[in-house]
């Protein structure tokens, strides 16, 4: 299939477990592919493997620095930008407020919002000058509603909501889409590995028997609804947001048969 025969994709985290995921696939529909991250190793296997239609840019999303070079290369190797995936995360150690350091919060807002934030700034250009494109943020359930000890993560998914809104009113006249998906709990390492400064993954604290579809999540769950909202499709889309999470937000789902 070549769906994506001519785009060119750049992903944030493009070397975690959805990240990835996406890479794979929008590259397996015919798209160049970047994968921007940090862990040059990871990146640069998963570039070669998939060979000449991909690279490995080393992108730090909280540095607006690397972000030019990161857009730059891509067009130097591709010609041109056409589809942005705002993808990187990073998660707080579990904490209450009051016990959350002014660091810690500045980190996550960094990675989590400031570095959606300067992806748009950086992307919109090059976009523009592709004649339009889309771009989808990676924001969370979280980001739906409270969750305890998950301060910083989750006022930085809220945040991402706005500014998907705002990009998309102010880059629609330029055929530029932006939208957001709101995934649940997806087996990646992002919940299976504690995030820095703790030894507490967030798999201890989600089980997905009471979910109206009860497992976790896979990467290509949202794998499949990224392609649909990259892909002409979507061409009527923009400004939405899909939560996609087998039930999560929804509350417990019926156990036991019906009533008697
Ligand atoms: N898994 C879940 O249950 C879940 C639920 C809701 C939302 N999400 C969101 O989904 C997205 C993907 O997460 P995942 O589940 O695939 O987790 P993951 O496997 O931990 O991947 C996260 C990726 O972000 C990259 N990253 C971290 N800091 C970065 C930075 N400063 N600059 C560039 N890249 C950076 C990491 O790569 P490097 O370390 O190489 O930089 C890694 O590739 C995140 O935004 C996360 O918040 C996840």
């Amino acid at each position: 299939m070549s769906r994506f025969a001519n785009q060119t994709v750049l992903v944030t985290g493009g070397t975690g477990g959805q990240g990835a995921s996406h890479v794979r696939a929008l590259h397996a529909e015919g798209a160049n592919v970047v994968i921007g991250a940090t862990s040059a190793e990871r990146g640069a296997d998963l570039a070669a493997e998939l060979g000449p239609r991909a690279r490995f840019v080393r992108l730090d999303v909280s540095r607006e620095e690397s972000w030019a070079a990161a857009v730059a290369e891509t067009e130097k190797a591709f010609g041109a930008l056409t589809i942005l995936v705002n993808n990187a995360g990073v998660q707080n150690p579990p904490a209450l407020i009051e016990s959350t350091d002014r660091a810690t919060w500045a980190r996550i807002l960094d990675v989590n919002l400031t570095g959606t934030f300067l992806g748009i700034k950086a992307a919109a250009p090059a976009l523009r000058r592709a004649g339009g494109g889309a771009i989808v943020n990676i924001g969370s359930t979280m980001g739906m509603g409270g969750t305890a000890f998950y301060a910083p993560y989750v006022a930085s998914k809220w945040a991402v909501r706005g500014l998907t809104r705002t990009a998309a009113l102010e880059l629609g006249r330029d055929n530029i889409r932006v939208n957001a998906i709101h995934p649940g709990v997806i087996a990646t390492p992002f919940i299976t590995e504690p995030a820095a400064g703790s030894d507490t993954p967030i798999a201890d604290f989600y089980s997905p028997e009471p979910f109206a579809v009860p497992r976790l999540g896979q990467p290509a769950d949202i794998t499949a609804l990224l392609l649909f909202l990259t892909s002409p499709d979507a061409a009527f889309i923009t400004g939405a947001e899909y939560v996609i999470d087998g039930g999560l937000l929804l509350g417990p789902a019926l156990q036991n048969g019906s009533p008697s």
